[in-house]
């Protein structure tokens, strides 16, 4: 492990939450150029020259979402920084908000000035009791400072900071459900077109960025666009639509192994260099079966593949949704699949918010197959009728109107494509698992 932490950087300090400590370590100069040295427009051209994807989820290139903003738009626009962190097995934000909340909102307020975003919304899920009281404090401590309010630093740009504390739903983290949400309703995701960028929060253009997101934007502003193409993957010559996977990236690994914890390495790290470098190992001496590779909803390699690289195209050749938000959850060899999927169909089912027919009653039919399965009453064809419940529900067939429903899709299609044999067994034999 050479690499050294950007994004971790200050976590160890004394107080490294607080104003002084992270301007003492030379935060809040980069704000500071942007507003005397920057316009807006060459922020963000500096951002799409990063190759900064999204950290939310989904990878799409920052740059190019905040280009979507109409043009010369009287205003407001808003900013909704995603702070819900609710996907199983992702819990890195909650880290950089409770030890570094300075970093967070330094990127917040130069991606406003960026955008020309007059307010910010930060969504902060419910269950974030300490990352609230810091984020809120650290957020207090800027308006005293002149970092927030009017005239921020005397350049002329003002912003306004809100915590918006959410409502304990993983479909608030969707980034119109959080919208929704924010707005006051229930956090039932939008039918896009109208994207935020063009119609948002307070049906103004709106945009909404992963707390990661902005703390990279802080660090490109600091370095530059060349420092953070210097890590990671390049575009994959046979495929024109891979933008690259660029910068560094943080990893909430979690599950069977011997250390875990949220750790910081290049895009492009192996599941199985994560897993024994930073983890130490499998715990309690035993082999690996499978892991997640970015959040349950991105689904499942095997042993046999932890040599994927964890950027945004190689989990998907892996046959998985994606890189998801980087949350490795590593199972041992002893882990039950059938196990593993009732679990993940338990989830699912639990936070449909039940707006799409193939979603509400498809989460619910899995788990009610998982449910029989495990109990020794399953059938065979039980297996393909899961299959077809993964393979038809979800935005990418065009079945749904946001991605919880892919992502209850790709665990079920992924543990019943790796580990088909096992959950024969099981259904053949219940005892043998
Ligand atoms: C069901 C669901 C839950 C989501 N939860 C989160 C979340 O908690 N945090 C997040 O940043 N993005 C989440 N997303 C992705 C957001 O919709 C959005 O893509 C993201 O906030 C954009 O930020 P980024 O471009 O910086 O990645 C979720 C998406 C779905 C479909
Ligand atoms: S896919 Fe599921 S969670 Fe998303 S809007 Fe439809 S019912 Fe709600």
């Amino acid at each position: 492990m050479t690499y050294d932490p950007v994004l971790l950087a200050n976590i160890d300090k004394k107080d490294s939450h607080t104003l002084p400590v992270y301007q003492s370590g030379g935060g809040y100069r980069g704000l500071r150029r942007a507003l005397e040295d920057m316009s807006p427009a060459d922020v963000v051209e500096l951002v799409k020259q990063s190759g900064l994807r999204g950290r939310g989820g989904a990878g799409f290139p920052t740059g190019a979402k905040w280009s979507f903003l109409p043009k010369n738009h009287p205003g407001p626009v808003y900013f909704c920084v995603n702070a819900d962190e609710s996907e199983p097995g992702t819990f890195v934000n909650r880290v950089q908000m409770e030890l570094d909340p300075h970093q967070v909102l330094e990127g917040t307020i130069i991606s406003c000035y960026a955008t020309g975003a007059s307010t910010a919304y930060i969504y902060l899920r419910h269950e974030y009791p300490l990352a609230r009281r810091r984020m809120q404090a650290a957020v207090g401590e800027c308006y005293a400072a002149g970092l927030l309010g009017e005239n921020i630093l005397g350049g002329g740009f003002s912003l306004d900071v809100h915590i918006h504390v959410g409502a304990g739903a993983y479909v608030c983290g969707e980034e119109t459900g959080l919208i929704e949400s924010i707005e006051g309703r229930r956090a039932w995701p939008r039918i896009k077109p109208p994207y935020p960028a063009v119609e948002g929060l307070f049906r103004k253009p709106t945009v909404v960025n992963n707390v990661e997101t902005l703390a990279c934007v802080k660090q490109i502003v600091d370095r530059g666009a060349d420092w953070f193409r210097s890590m990671g993957t390049p575009p994959d010559p046979n495929d024109p639509r891979d933008p690259g996977s660029f910068g560094p990236k943080l990893f909430g690994l979690s599950g069977h192994v011997n250390r875990p914890g949220c750790y910081e390495a290049p895009l492009g790290i192996t599941v199985r260099r994560l897993i024994d470098e930073y983890g130490g190992g499998v715990w309690k001496g035993r082999r690996a079966k499978a892991a997640i590779v970015g959040g349950l909803s991105t689904g499942l390699v095997t042993e046999a593949e932890f040599d994927t690289p964890l950027d945004f195209s190689a989990p998907i050749r892996a046959g998985c949704l994606g890189l998801g938000t980087g949350g490795v959850i590593v199972l041992d060899e002893t882990y039950s699949m059938i196990d593993f999927l009732h679990n993940s169909c338990r989830f699912f089912a639990h936070e449909s918010c039940g707006q799409c027919t193939p979603c509400r009653e498809g989460t619910q039919w899995a788990l009610e197959m998982l449910e029989r399965i495990r109990a020794g009453r399953g059938r065979l064809r039980d297996l393909d009728l899961l299959r077809e419940i993964g393979e038809t529900i979800g935005i990418m067939p065009g079945t749904t109107i946001c991605g919880l429903a892919d992502g209850a899709a790709w665990p079920i299609k992924t543990a019943l494509g790796k580990f088909r044999e096992e959950f024969e067994g099981y259904v053949k034999e219940p005892t043998t698992v």
